[in-house]
């Protein structure tokens, strides 16, 4: 029996701005298109990449508009270039609204990156020098994009292989100071914290005890490749024990957070994803905070 004490709410969740809790999803592939249509599935919501459907009809898009009848939607763009210097896109970011106006999705997120310059796209996710002109220029960017959208951006950290000298903070101070700034949301990356972590030297749970829980929208697991003296994220396999060792510390420090399995290349079939999915809840289930568990697992 707990007694009330026990079940308050840590400080740091007070006046959250999280959208409300939705359990766990899947990133929506093409190979599961029919797996989604054919019979209800035991997955709470699913995230799209957003880029994959900002078009004028098509295959795509007419089984976007059957699969959203039947499940929550949250969009995820890989190329907003959030950090470049060269300017925001305009076409882009009318082209990603009106997407967002069409499924309504439960949130819109991007990464905390640059993919890019002078119109030429690099077609990777760079990461940026954490410098304060770099937090005022990007939360700058992140206002404008705000105020198109009508709604805050969620973003993502990105795992990363090098590491500026110019820096003067932290990933995790960068990415605090920027969603306090631009009152934004974050999509924690735990497999890109550990990626991160294991490359430049950093112990992965300083920079989950450094980020503001009641801003953290969304987690995203997933599995990487070890090649010895780096280590690179390739959403290739699944989630492996040392990141799901650390989604569990992410559990313990922010309760309930939607979280998601994010699985880019060698998809298996949809079963073998929802067994996965079933060790993300149960590992959830087991190291959320008594005062959330109750509320979120019932
Ligand atoms: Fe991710």
């Amino acid at each position: 029996m707990m007694n009330h004490s026990a079940k308050a709410k840590p400080n740091g969740l007070k006046n959250s701005l999280r959208e409300p809790f939705q359990g766990f999803g899947l990133g929506l592939r093409p190979r599961h298109y029919n797996s989604f249509l054919a019979q209800p599935q035991a997955v709470d919501w699913l995230e799209v990449i957003s880029e994959n459907y900002m078009v004028q009809g098509g295959k795509p898009l007419a089984m976007l508009d059957r699969i959203r009848a039947d499940y929550p939607i949250a969009m995820h763009g890989v190329s907003m270039s959030i950090g470049s210097v060269s300017p925001l896109d305009h076409g882009y970011l009318q082209r990603l609204k009106a997407l967002a106006d069409r499924i309504q999705p439960m949130w819109v997120s991007d990464h905390l990156c640059w993919t890019g310059v002078h119109g030429t796209n690099l077609h990777d996710l760079f990461p940026l020098p954490y410098t304060e002109e770099a937090l005022r220029h990007v939360a700058a960017r992140v206002r404008e994009v705000q105020e198109t959208l009508g709604r805050r951006l969620v973003l993502e950290n990105v795992s990363s292989y090098i590491d500026y000298a110019s820096s003067e903070m932290s990933e995790w101070a960068f990415l605090t100071a920027l969603a306090e700034e631009a009152d934004c949301l974050l999509l924690l990356d735990v497999n890109n914290i550990y990626v991160s972590g294991m490359n430049h030297g950093f112990d992965p749970r300083d920079f989950i005890d450094g980020v503001p829980a009641h801003r953290i929208q969304q987690i995203h697991v997933a599995g990487h490749s070890n090649l010895g003296d780096v280590i690179i994220d390739t959403h290739d396999a699944p989630v492996p024990d040392e990141v799901f060792d650390l989604y569990a510390y992410a559990c313990r420090r922010f309760g309930p957070v939607s979280t998601m399995i994010e699985r880019d290349d060698s998809i298996p079939p949809l079963e073998d994803l929802i067994v996965e999915l079933d060790r993300v809840r149960a590992v959830a289930a087991r190291h959320t905070p008594v005062w959330d568990r109750e509320e979120a697992f019932a």
